[in-house]
C-alpha cells in the first residue's frame, strides 16, 4: 500500500514538473480574464473565468463541472469520487473573483498582463486567489492525470463573491449539502509565514461587519458663509461621530462590541511572542513612520489578527476639485468596517452599530446606515489529525515545519460550512504576505506556487493514508 502510494506521489510530482512550462501558460491565461466581482462592466468577465475554471475541472478529469447562479456570480461545482470506499472525500474551496484593480497608473504593468521577473508573477489575483485556485486544479490534475488516480475523493467548491462579501455562499451551502458533503475541507485563501517560503496554517480568521453611512443636512450645497453658523455642517458631523468611535485606548466604542470578544489564553499568548517577527522590516515593508498604538495591552501581532479593528476604507462629500468652494456640502459620507474575533456576532455588532450611530447623530441632520456585509470569525481546531497530516504534507514540500498563525482578514465561507454542515476548515495557504493583496502589483512568488502544488500532492496522499472516519471525527 505504502510503496503503492509512494509511486503515486512520484508520478503526480513528475507529471508537475513535466508541465511546469505549459502550465504556467494556463495559469497567464487565467490572470487575463478580469473577474472582478465588485465591477458591474465586468460581470461578463466574472463569468468567463467562472467557465474557464468549470472547463478546466471537465479537462483534468472532474466529473460533473458546473456554474451554478446565484444572486451574485456563479459557484463552480465539481467532484471525483472514485477513491474507494474508506478513502476520505475533500472539499476544496477558493474563489476566482478579484478585487478591483485601482490605481491602476501604480502597476508597472496593467493588472491583467502578468508580468514575470525574478521568478515572480505579478497580476491582480496572483496570490488572491486565482493563482492559489489554478494550485488546486494543477494538484488534482497531477494525481488524475500523472498517476491516474487520486488517494481521496475530491470536491470542488469555487466562488465569484468572496471579494464582495460571500453573500450567496450561506444559501448555496444551505441549498445544496449533497454537492458539499465532505470530511474535511482545504481552503487555499491566505498565506505562508514570511517570504522565504516558510510555509503555514492558519487556525484563525478575522470577522467582518461592513457599513456605509451617509449624513444629510440641507436640500443642496449651500455658501457656507450666508449659512454657515446656522445649519449644521454634514461634513462636520460625519467626521466628528466616525472620529469618536474609537476612544484613546484605541477601542472601539459602540457599547456591548467587545462582551464576546474571548480573551487570548496565556499559552495562546506565549504562542503569539514565540512566533519570529521582525518589527523594524515589517514597517518598512509598509514604509510608515512607525507602527500605531492600536488597542493598547496588545502586542503586533496580536492586534493585527486576534483583536477587533475599526477602519474608514473611504470618505467622501462636498468639494474636492482643484482650488477652493465655499459651501455647506449637502452630505457627506463614508464606508467604514470592523474586523470581529471569536465569539463575537456580526449580525449583532451590525445592530448595535446602526443603533448607536442613529442615537448619537443631532437632531440638526439626518442619517443613513447601510450594512454592506457581514462575515464571522473562525478559530479552526489545532488539535484536528487533518492538521497534523497538513503539516506533514508542507514539511515534505518545503522541507520546513510550518507555522501557527491567525489571519487578520476575512473568509467567510469557513465559518459557514461549519454552522451549516459542520464542517471543519483547514487553511493552508501560499501567497506571499507582502504580496500585495488588493493592491498594486499584487505578486506571487513562483516558488511558493510550485512548493504548495507539490504540498497538495502530498496533502492528499498524508489525507488517503487515513480513513474517512478518522478525517472527519478530526
Ligand atoms: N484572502 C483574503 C483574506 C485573507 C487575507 C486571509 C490575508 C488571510 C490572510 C480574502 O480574499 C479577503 O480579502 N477577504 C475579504 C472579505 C470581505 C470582503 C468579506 C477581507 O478580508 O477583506
Ligand atoms: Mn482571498
Ligand atoms: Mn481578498
Amino acid at each position: 500500500m505504502r510503496t503503492n502510494t509512494e509511486r503515486g506521489v512520484s508520478a503526480a510530482l513528475e507529471f508537475l514538473q513535466q508541465n511546469a512550462e505549459h502550465n504556467l501558460k494556463q495559469l497567464d491565461e487565467f490572470l487575463r480574464i478580469p473577474s472582478v466581482s465588485a465591477a458591474p462592466e465586468h460581470r461578463a468577465d466574472v463569468e468567463r473565468a467562472a467557465r474557464w475554471v468549470a472547463d478546466e475541472l471537465t479537462r483534468i478529469g472532474a466529473e460533473h463541472a458546473q456554474l451554478h447562479d446565484t444572486s451574485g456570480h456563479p459557484i463552480v461545482t465539481a467532484d471525483w469520487l472514485h477513491a474507494g470506499p474508506n478513502a476520505p472525500t475533500v472539499l476544496i474551496y477558493c474563489h476566482y473573483d478579484v478585487q478591483p484593480a485601482d490605481p491602476l497608473d501604480e502597476w508597472v504593468r496593467p493588472p491583467f498582463e502578468p508580468r514575470y521577473e525574478d521568478d515572480t508573477v505579478y497580476a491582480r489575483g496572483s496570490g488572491d486567489d486565482k493563482g492559489q485556485l489554478f494550485m488546486h486544479l494543477k494538484a488534482a490534475e497531477a494525481w488524475l492525470q500523472g498517476a491516474g488516480t487520486s488517494p481521496v475523493n475530491l470536491r470542488f467548491f469555487f466562488e465569484g463573491d468572496e471579494e464582495v462579501g460571500s453573500e450567496p455562499v450561506e444559501d448555496f451551502i444551505a441549498s445544496h449539502p449533497e454537492l458539499l458533503q465532505a470530511d474535511i475541507s482545504v481552503i487555499s485563501d491566505s498565506d505562508m509565514y514570511d517570504d522565504d517560503g516558510t510555509p503555514a496554517i492558519t487556525y484563525g480568521l478575522r470577522g467582518i461587519a461592513y457599513f456605509e453611512v451617509k449624513v444629510s443636512g440641507p436640500f443642496q450645497d449651500v455658501h457656507s458663509g450666508q449659512y454657515g453658523g446656522g445649519i449644521e455642517n454634514p461634513a462636520n458631523v460625519l467626521v466628528k461621530r466616525l472620529a469618536g468611535l474609537q476612544d484613546e485606548n484605541g477601542r472601539f466604542t459602540v457599547p456591548g462590541f467587545y462582551d464576546k470578544v474571548r480573551d487570548l489564553s496565556d499559552e495562546e499568548r506565549a504562542a503569539y511572542a514565540a512566533l519570529p517577527f521582525d518589527e523594524e522590516e515589517w514597517r518598512r515593508s509598509v514604509d510608515v513612520p512607525r507602527s500605531s498604538d492600536g488597542e493598547r495591552g496588545y502586542t503586533l501581532l496580536e492586534r493585527m489578527s486576534a483583536r477587533p479593528t475599526f477602519d474608514i476604507n473611504g470618505l467622501w462629500g462636498g468639494y474636492s476639485g482643484e482650488g477652493s468652494k465655499t459651501i455647506i456640502p449637502a452630505w457627506a459620507a463614508a464606508k467604514f468596517s470592523t474586523r470581529l474575533v471569536p465569539d463575537q456576532d456580526f449580525a449583532e455588532v451590525e445592530r448595535m452599530v446602526v443603533e448607536h450611530l442613529q442615537r448619537i447623530t443631532p437632531p440638526t441632520v439626518r442619517i443613513e446606515v447601510k450594512v454592506i456585509h457581514g462575515g464571522a470569525p473562525v478559530l479552526t481546531p489545532l488539535d484536528h489529525s487533518a492538521v497534523s497530516l497538513a503539516a506533514a504534507a508542507l514539511q515534505r514540500a518545503f522541507g520546513k515545519a510550518p507555522l501557527f498563525h491567525r489571519g487578520g482578514g476575512s473568509v467567510p465561507v469557513v465559518a459557514a460550512l461549519d454552522k451549516r454542515l459542520g464542517l471543519k476548515s483547514v487553511l493552508i495557504g501560499f501567497a506571499s504576505p507582502n504580496g500585495n493583496f488588493h493592491a498594486p502589483n499584487e505578486w506571487m512568488a513562483l516558488a511558493n506556487y510550485r512548493g504548495g502544488m507539490n504540498a497538495l500532492v502530498h496533502l492528499w496522499d498524508e489525507f488517503g493514508r487515513v480513513s474517512a472516519q478518522e478525517l472527519r471525527d478530526g
